[in-house]
């Protein structure tokens, strides 16, 4: 099943629901804002405080943030790029089979993109939701010029508590800490007992993330660098659309190509980021 949505205030989605699996997807930065397996808890998780209007990126789900990762250069620029606010269209939806559903949504530069970003692109993001989550960001570069690009799938995790939780697939990588700006090694799991915003970088393994009753694992393609963010309890009173204490049920592990993963498109060249989250 493939609804169209909306809310009082026009705020547009749709909703899946098959035999594995149901999402919620928003037209507002190609959101996806739910996706619950059959029986299940929900995998993504969504702040409480989460605005669904116009003009603010939901938080929760999995933000699509691009064409620049984090802060730009110009500090008059959002933060994690436009995209994510910006409005897609849906280019197609179709029920594969019983199991899979997909949805393709596109994004093309307009007056209002090449003011903050003076290149011209296009970008397709390709959902399937089944017993797994896929999403596919395909970026092309329609100038007659290289252009350089950061991005991420920024997808939000709901977990039981944060002090359950570990991650593997991150043994001896170097990372950038966000917090200190130095570079170090990562010994064994991630645990949480403080603020972490890290850049792991030469990612090529699987991660799992180890909850007290479930794990959820985590395929990347097109990228060697994953965003691992908990904004603790200092951070967490300062975000927007967040509740105090929502950095108990959340972890972000974003997939990447951050930092020293940059990717530089020739003209016409395409280039694809994807999770498969399972
Ligand atoms: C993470 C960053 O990816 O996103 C954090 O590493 C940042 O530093 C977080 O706070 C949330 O960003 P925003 O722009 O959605 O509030």
């Amino acid at each position: 099943m493939i609804e169209y949505k909306k809310l009082s205030n026009n705020f547009q989605y749709i909703e899946v629901k098959n035999s594995k699996a149901k999402a919620k997807i928003a037209l507002q930065g190609a959101h996806i804002f739910e996706y619950t397996r059959s029986d299940e808890e929900p995998i993504l998780w969504i702040s409480e405080a989460s605005n669904f209007k116009y003009g603010e990126s939901i938080r929760g789900g999995i933000p699509i943030c691009w064409p620049w990762f984090g802060l730009a250069k110009d500090k008059n620029l959002p933060q994690h790029g436009f995209v994510r606010i910006f409005i897609w269209e849906f280019h197609n939806t179709s029920e594969i089979d019983k199991n899979t559903t997909e949805i393709i949504l596109k994004l093309k530069h307009s007056k209002q993109s090449l003011k903050l970003w003076s290149y011209k692109f296009e970008l397709e993001l390709k959902i399937l939701i089944s017993d797994n989550l896929t999403l596919m960001l395909k970026t092309k570069n329609l100038n007659d010029k290289p252009f350089t690009i950061t991005q991420a799938l920024h997808s939000y995790f709901n977990i039981s508590h944060i002090s359950e939780v570990s991650i593997k697939g991150f043994d001896k990588k170097p990372y950038l800490d966000a917090l200190t700006m130095k570079q170090k090694k990562q010994n064994g799991d991630i645990i949480f007992n403080k603020e972490v915003d890290r850049v792991y970088q030469e990612v090529n393994d699987e991660i799992s993330l180890k909850d007290k009753n479930r794990v959820i694992s985590i395929k990347n393609i097109g990228s060697s660098s994953v965003v691992v963010w908990n904004p603790w309890i200092d951070k967490c009173k300062r975000m927007s659309a967040m509740n105090d204490d929502s950095y108990k049920t959340m972890v972000c592990i974003e997939t990447a190509n951050a930092f020293d993963d940059k990717r530089v498109l020739k003209p016409n060249q395409s280039h694809t980021l994807e999770a498969v989250i399972f």
